[in-house]
Order: structure tokens, then sequence, then C-alpha cells
């Protein structure tokens, strides 16, 4: 075939034939048994003492198992990996790095800004898989990385180092490896802005695991969430901030994400929000400003620019609340990216109180979703929302209809957004009017 029938383009398919020997048991062939039989305990879980990717990974690394850590270039995912083979190797497993893409002295270097790196931990600069796999085997360290999975490949196959086809088979050959040795194998994965090419995406069926490690690089807070996961939970969030010593574990998400707030902002409202397991505090920030443009521009930020355009389309029918004329940017403060139904209210109410310079009092959290007529609609684990904002010193709440009493706090039963708005408030100085607008 001289056309790729997906993407159109001439000469990209390579023809691949099986190799010799394939299908046919390698070794000793395996005996089925009854399931009842099998030992759950069997594939070890392996704690890389990084509390937070611990965390999203429900434990630990297990034996045998294939980790792909993707993100976009400059995220932190070699510091990440780094840190967590440093501290494996302390645990006293033996531990093998590929550095395919940096120098040993480069992660060396590195390595000098997290501590003294132990002696347990092996690293070698190489490029080739086949290499690299006859290196594992004669080493059989207990935990293996690959940085990255696009710059490894065989000299021999078909395709340029980082094509879709090398990086799937370097994958697969690499999957093989590890249930076969059962050494716990970790994949770096370049992801690009715009998501696909010849990445994570290829490999997400073929890995056990797929973790995305997230951030706004002009901003130190970093998410780590499971995409996919075959041992645990795909709804732990984990939190770090970058610092000049490397990633440090932030247990404590909400009050670092609200550190900066200016209480006394219109256009700002705080959402008790829910990241898969984790209570989450964000900071939604709007902006709204008269344009002469045909088309104004509506920005968003860390969160999800089609369901701003919808509730702005919301407010206008439903509040009565005119934006035709108007630019709104809104974001999340701290580059944290939270997609999700219950933030609805508090950008809402973010653009309108923007647009009308009122504000909530600075102890007020939102939330809610708002459906296309206005209403407003309860959002999963309410409570446990509720009870983040009231330990950190949250005393009152905007919320759906149905919400049960949560104790320390004070909630406005809201049944629809254009009683919400009736709660934002002109500021105290009295000058509610805004400047420089008319
Ligand atoms: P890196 O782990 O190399 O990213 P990736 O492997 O995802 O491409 O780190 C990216 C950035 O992190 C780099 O610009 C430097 C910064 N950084 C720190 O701020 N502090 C540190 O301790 C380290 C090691 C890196
Ligand atoms: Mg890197």
């Amino acid at each position: 075939m001289g056309r790729c029938p997906d993407c159109g383009e001439w000469g990209s398919v390579i023809e691949q034939l099986p190799p010799v020997g394939e299908g046919r048991p390698a070794s000793l062939p395996r005996i089925p048994k009854p399931l009842a039989d099998v030992d759950p305990a069997g594939a070890p879980v392996r704690a890389t003492a990084v509390g937070e990717l611990d965390r999203v990974l429900g434990g630990g690394l297990v034996a045998g198992s294939v980790t792909l850590l993707a993100g976009e270039p400059g995220i932190g995912k070699s510091t990440l990996l780094l840190q967590a083979l440093a501290e494996l190797a302390r645990g006293g497993a033996r531990t093998l790095l590929v550095s395919a893409e940096e120098s040993v002295e480069q992660v060396r270097r590195r390595a000098d800004r997290l501590g003294v790196p132990p002696p347990g931990l092996l690293i070698v600069a190489e490029t080739s898989l086949p290499i690299v796999l006859a290196m594992a085997e004669t080493l059989a360290p207990d935990v293996v990385a690959i940085d990255s999975i696009q710059t490894v490949h065989d000299p021999d196959g078909p395709g340029a180092p980082g094509s879709v086809t090398q990086v799937r088979d370097g994958a697969q050959r690499l999957v093989r490896y590890a249930k076969e040795s059962g050494v716990a194998t970790v994949l770096v994965g370049h992801v690009t802005k715009d998501g696909a090419i010849a990445g994570p995406r290829v490999l997400e069926h073929i890995v056990d695991t797929v973790l995305s490690f997230e951030g706004d690089r002009d901003h130190g807070v970093r998410t780590l969430r499971a995409l996919k996961h075959r041992f645990g939970p795909t709804d732990e969030l984990g939190v770090f901030e970058m610092s000049n010593d490397g990633l440090h574990g932030v247990p404590d998400a909400s009050s670092l994400l609200l550190t900066e707030r200016r209480g006394d902002a219109s256009g700002s409202i705080v959402a008790a929000a829910i990241d898969g397991a984790r209570p989450l505090l964000v900071e939604v920030q709007a902006l709204v400003t008269r344009t002469n443009a045909p088309l104004p521009r509506r920005a968003a930020q860390a969160l999800d620019g089609g369901r701003l355009s919808l509730l702005i389309a919301v407010l206008q029918e439903r509040a009565g609340v005119g934006l035709g004329g108007f630019d709104v940017y809104a974001n999340v403060a701290g580059g944290v990216r939270v997609a999700e139904p219950g933030l609805d209210l508090a950008i809402a109410m973010a653009v309108a109180g923007a647009h009308s310079d009122r504000r909530l009092p600075a102890d007020t959290v939102v939330v809610g979703e708002v459906g296309l007529g206005g209403e407003l609609r309860q959002v999963p684990q309410i409570a446990r929302r509720l009870a983040e904002a009231a330990r950190l010193g949250f005393r009152r709440a905007v919320v759906p209809p149905s919400t049960p009493e949560v104790p320390g706090i004070r909630l406005h039963r809201v049944a629809d957004v254009g009683r919400a708005l009736l709660l934002l408030e002109v500021p105290d100085d009295g000058l509610g009017a805004r400047s420089g607008q008319e």
C-alpha cells in the first residue's frame, strides 16, 4: 500500500513480516490453573517512597508491570523519575536508569540538586534497544526506567527513531521483557501540546499504567494522574511543587492553590472542586472587558473553553447578563487544570461578578453544575468538598438545593444561576461602578 488510509500520507507505510518463531511458546508453557489458586501477592508492589507518586499508583510499582510516565517536554518527568529511582535504591532496590536523551554527566548534575544519589542506582546512556534489553537481562535489576521511549530504537528495525513503528515496537518488546523477567519497568513518553504524535497515544493500550504529569510551565504546581491503571484506582490525584531542589509533594494542595488569593477582588470565586477522589479548593478568576470587535473573545486557561462559552450563553439567556460586547477571560489560578462540572457555578459567578464589579464575601465557596435552563444541579461528593472548605476556614457556601448540612458551614441553597447572582455584593468602599468602562 503506497498511501496510508488513515492519515493520507504517501510512502509512510512499512511492510512488516512476523518474526520467525512468533506464536510458538518461547520457553516453558504456562499451564492453566484455577483462578482461586492464584496467589494475589505473587506480584509484589514496591513503594517508591515518593508519597504523591505512590498515592497515584495505589501503593507503588508492581513487579513485571510497565508504567508510562507521559507529559510535555520540560514538565519534570526526568526529575520525578530520578527522585523515585533514588528513593527505590535507598530502600535497597537495584535500579537501572537508561538515559537515552541526556549524558550521564547531565543526569548527575540534576541528581546533585536533589541530594546525593545512592550507590544502588545504576545509570547508562544508551539509545539502542537491543543493547538496553541485553544489559537489563545481564544486570537483572528490580526496576528499569527508560528516558525516553521516543529516543530508544532498534537500529535494524524499520522506521526512524521516534516514528510510530519504532516507538510501538520498542514498547512491545519492553513489555514482553517486563512480563518475562518480573522487572517493574517505567517508560518516559513525551506528549506534544496537541496530544497525539508518535507517542503515548499509541502506547496506551500496550502498557499497564499510564501516568499523566501536567502543569503550567510558568507555575511550580504539577499534577500527576493515572489515566489507566491495571492495578488500582485511576481517581487519585498527586500534587507536587517544583522547587530548586526537585519536586516536593504537596499533601495540602488546597491551601497552596489559595495562598496568592486576594479575597477582595471582583471576578474571583473559590470553587470547591474534586479531582478524582481528592477535594481541591481552587480560585476561579474572570476578567470582562468591553470590546469593539465583531466577535468578542472567550479565552479559558486551565479550564474547559467550551464550558466557558456555554456558561456565558446561560448567563445571557437565563440571567440577563449581557456579555455581547465584552471579551471574557477565565482561568483557574495556579495553573492546575480542573475540568469538572462542579466548577460551573463558580465560573458563572466569577464572570458575572467581573462584569458588574461585585463579589462574594471572602469566606464563601461555590459549588454546583449549571444546566442549560440555568438551573443548579447537584454534584458528586458534595459533603467532602464542603468539609475541605470548612477545614480551610470557609464559613459559607453557595450550593444546589439538595445539599445536606455540613458542620461549620452556612449553606445558601439556590435553585438557579439568577438567584445565585443576587448573592454577589457591591464592594465595601462603595465604588461599585466600573471605572473607565463607559
Ligand atoms: P525535567 O525533569 O528535565 O523535565 P522533562 O524530563 O519532563 O523534560 O525538568 C524540567 C524543568 O524543571 C527544567 O526546566 C528545570 C526544572 N527543574 C527545577 O526547577 N528544579 C529542579 O530541581 C530540577 C531538577 C529541575
Ligand atoms: Mg527529560
